[in-house]
Parts: C-alpha cells; sequence; structure tokens
C-alpha cells in the first residue's frame, strides 16, 4: 500500500462533503460508523460515496451484502489502486454524491494523515473506552493538530466515544484533554449487538426494526448534526464544557447516557 493516500487530492465539485473517520487503534468503530453514516445519507436521498482505503475492506465487503432493495451506496475500494491512478480519484466518484465517507485503515502513520485528511470537510475520531485506546486517541489528535496541521479553529474535528457502557476515570481524562483543546465528543455509542448485526447484513441501524435501535439512532442524529451544521458544533463545545465542571455522578446528561448504556 504504497502512499494510496495521493489519491485523495482536492475534489474537483466545490460542494463535496468529505468526511474521514479515521483512528490508528485497530477496532475503534471506524467502519461501523462509516457504513451506518452512508446508509443513513442513503436513506435521505444524500447519494453517499464510501471510499475504503482499509486493505481488509470491511466497508466493500458490507456494500456487497447489502440487499439490493435499499437505497443505493457508491463504493470505491480505494486500497485496490495504485499510483498510475493518483489524481483521478474524484472522476471515479459519481457526479450525484454529494457525501463521500472515506473509512481508513488502522495503523495509519502520521505522515499519512496529512494527505487522508486534506480537503475534509470533517473529520471523526471513534474512541473505545480503555485508556490504552484512549492514549492512542490522543496521541492521534495531536498528531492530526501537530502533523496533519489540522486547524482547531476550522471545527472540522470530533471525537465519537464507543462501545461505552459506564462512564470511566479515562473517558473522564479523555474529556478534560479534548476539552482543553476544544474538540468535541458529538455521539457516546453504546456496546450493542445491533452494530454486529447490521455490519453482518449490510444495513444500517435505521433500517433495522425501530424499537430496538432508538438510542443508537439519536446517537447517529447527533453526528449527522454536528456533520451538517456549525451553530450545532459550538453547541456541542459548549455542553462538554458544562459537563466537565460537574461531577459525573450529579449531571442528568449522564443519567441519561447511563440510562442508555443500561
Ligand atoms: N458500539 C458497538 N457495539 C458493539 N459492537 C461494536 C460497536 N462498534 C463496533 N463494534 C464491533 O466491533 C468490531 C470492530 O469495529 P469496526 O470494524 O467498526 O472497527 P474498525 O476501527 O473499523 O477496525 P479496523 O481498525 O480493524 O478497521 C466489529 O465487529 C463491530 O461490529
Ligand atoms: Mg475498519
Amino acid at each position: 500500500m504504497r502512499d494510496i493516500y495521493s489519491m485523495l487530492i482536492s475534489p474537483q465539485q466545490d460542494n463535496l462533503n468529505k468526511i474521514v473517520i479515521l483512528n490508528p487503534k485497530g477496532g475503534s468503530g471506524k467502519s461501523t460508523i462509516a457504513t451506518n453514516l452512508a446508509a443513513w445519507y442513503a436513506q435521505q436521498g444524500r447519494q453517499p460515496t464510501i471510499m475504503d482505503f482499509d486493505p481488509q475492506g470491511s466497508t466493500i465487503k458490507w456494500l456487497k451484502r447489502r440487499p439490493g432493495a435499499l437505497p443505493a451506496i457508491h463504493g470505491i475500494a480505494a486500497y485496490k489502486k495504485s499510483m498510475q491512478v493518483t489524481r483521478s480519484w474524484q472522476l471515479r466518484v459519481p457526479d450525484d454524491t454529494v457525501n463521500v465517507i472515506v473509512d481508513s485503515p488502522a495503523g495509519i502513520r502520521p505522515d499519512e494523515l496529512r494527505k487522508i485528511t486534506r480537503d475534509s470537510t470533517k473529520i471523526l475520531v471513534p474512541v473505545l473506552p480503555s485508556s490504552m485506546d484512549i492514549d492512542a486517541a490522543s496521541r492521534c489528535i495531536a498528531d492530526l493538530l501537530l502533523v496533519a496541521k489540522v486547524n482547531r479553529n476550522d471545527h472540522k474535528l470530533a471525537v465519537v466515544a464507543n462501545r461505552t457502557r459506564k462512564h470511566t476515570k479515562s473517558l473522564a481524562k479523555l474529556m478534560r484533554f479534548l476539552n482543553s483543546l476544544g474538540i468535541p465528543i458529538v455521539a457516546v455509542l453504546r456496546d450493542s449487538q445491533n452494530y454486529v448485526h447490521s455490519a453482518e447484513q449490510g444495513i444500517g441501524l435505521h433500517e433495522m426494526q425501530p424499537s430496538r435501535v432508538r438510542p443508537d439512532l439519536e446517537q447517529f442524529e447527533r453526528i449527522a448534526r454536528w456533520l451538517d451544521g456549525w451553530s450545532e458544533r459550538r453547541q456541542t463545545v459548549t455542553n462538554i464544557t458544562e459537563i466537565q465542571r460537574l461531577p459525573f455522578s450529579n449531571v442528568s446528561f449522564f443519567r441519561r447516557r447511563q440510562a442508555d448504556w443500561a
């Protein structure tokens, strides 16, 4: 996989919304979020394309399992492309695509972060709640800011806390770190077999039985709102600030989240 990220040059279409999902730590939920976002946009008729940069091809395999009756999603197996096709990736994004969702592989190096995030409109970093994962995510965010030169003031970087069963000290530590940088946690996804089952079937959570997935959908709505709006992003940062000032056990927000996790 030699420098395939060079394919991610400036898109021709001004209105292309390029959402990059990354975390060098394996298994943090990158493909899960990528596929669910793609299915979400597809259901809204917003023509998503998934670019899969992971040689495991998880999102492309998910796409192949997707039932034909559901709204279509265009997939690009970017991991298969070579340097010869560099600079032509945007030609393969269909004209009617507005949202390009980039799923990145585990183990992406700091020097590759700059290429994969170039011209991105949004960057989502899913983080699992263990202290090892949180340390790795903190390093990844530092690399995004310092090596990839993502500007915090662009408000395009956010974290999704994934597989979070309860509020842990390590998650509180991550929140303090992010809050000091003004980076929001836009959603807290519970640990649920819904994610596993939807992945197996090539569908998104909102394509499952509604009563089963309600708390999960609420969180995806939060992600989608943050992806769509500047004002909502600012609001989210404020909320995180408020949350951080208060002891966790006393905050109604966390009571609600804990009810979600139960
Ligand atoms: N919130 C969740 N609850 C339960 N299972 C989850 C959740 N999120 C992800 N998973 C499961 O965890 C596994 C890893 O998730 P996923 O493949 O999305 O991670 P990844 O970051 O893309 O991994 P990799 O780095 O290997 O590409 C998958 O089996 C997925 O179904
Ligand atoms: Mg993956």
